[in-house]
């Protein structure tokens, strides 16, 4: 059995627990640098090069893709599916989730809580927008965005104005937030592997500070998901097909709300709150991924 994962540092902690936990299982698991990936169409194949070297088959494929290079990274997960690859999170998948406002369309209309939202680009009817929502404050997000940048409290409908005024002038997209003051501060971070929530987090904001995230400083610690938690996180990765999903979800008037969902999670954080394995757990999944997959391929 060969598997790969895409990143583009093999260093990063979550890659080389992966490394360690598939020595571990006796696994091969390659690393690949998406960004020394050429996609080659040429009217009759689809190949992949790196350096001089044509890319070999791999049983499936875990593709670790950083924000910065998202539509790059997507052409590359693309090209192994066009090659017929498994890939664990698809293109379509990844696609979907990453972007916020079509990520809650389709959380939304699936049934699932998510925090009122507007997407809107006109100016004049900005104060319905923010009745929309439930009035100040409000939440303003980039479209995309991780790591709580791009995520905006305004408390003011002038600064509201003229926060979305000034990046509608640059040319930036937002889409506008109920704030949820009930679960305000402190959000959960659900960890999912197929159709299990594997690990969960409580994360607590730092002071002053109303983004949970842990580069915010906010601080996780293992928790117990209340099994309304746990079902909307596994609905939430299943609306896009992702196999590995980090789940964001707050508390809400309503109960549960999901925020986002994140195909390409780390888990330096979530493994130290914890004390979980979900490297292996990942590794695991990979391997029956990929068993079920060659299964299928016989049968054909
Ligand atoms: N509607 C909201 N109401 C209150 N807090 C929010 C809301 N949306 C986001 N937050 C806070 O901001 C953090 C970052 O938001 P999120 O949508 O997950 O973006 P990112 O991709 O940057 O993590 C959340 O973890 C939560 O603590
Ligand atoms: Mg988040």
């Amino acid at each position: 059995m060969r598997l790969a994962v895409l990143t583009r540092n093999r260093n990063l902690h979550s890659i080389r627990r992966l490394l360690q936990e598939a020595s571990k299982l006796g696994v091969q698991l390659d690393t690949i640098n998406p960004v020394e990936c050429q996609m080659i169409v040429d009217g009759s194949t689809s190949r992949i090069v790196v350096g001089a070297q044509e890319i070999s088959r791999y049983d499936a494929v875990l593709p670790r893709i950083g924000a910065s290079i998202t539509q790059y990274g997507l052409a590359v997960v693309k090209q192994f599916e066009m090659l017929g690859m498994f890939t664990v999170n698809s293109s379509l998948a990844i696609a979907e989730s990453r972007d916020k406002f079509r990520a809650l369309q389709m959380l939304n209309q699936a049934g699932i809580r998510v925090p009122a939202t507007v997407l809107t680009r006109s100016q004049r009817s900005l104060r319905s927008t923010s009745r929309a929502v439930g009035g100040m404050p409000v939440i303003a997000k980039l479209l995309q965005g991780t790591q709580g940048v791009g995520v905006m409290l305004l408390h003011t409908p002038a600064s509201f104005q003229s926060v979305v005024e000034t990046l509608w002038d640059f040319g930036v997209d937002v889409f506008v937030q109920q704030f949820l003051k009930e679960g305000a501060g402190s959000d959960y971070r659900a960890f999912v592997v197929g159709n299990r929530v594997v690990a969960a987090m409580q994360r607590t904001a730092s002071r002053g500070e109303f983004r949970s995230n842990i580069h915010r400083g906010g601080e996780g610690a293992l928790v117990r998901l209340p099994r309304a938690y746990e079902r909307a996180a596994v609905k939430a990765a299943q609306v896009f097909g992702l196999e590995i999903a980090g789940v964001d979800l707050m508390a809400s008037k309503n109960g549960p709300a999901v925020l986002e969902v994140n195909s390409s999670p780390g888990f330096e954080g979530i493994e130290r709150a914890t004390g979980l394995n979900i490297a292996g757990e990942i590794v695991a999944h990979m391997v029956k991924l990929a068993q079920k997959e060659k299964g299928r391929r016989r049968k054909r």
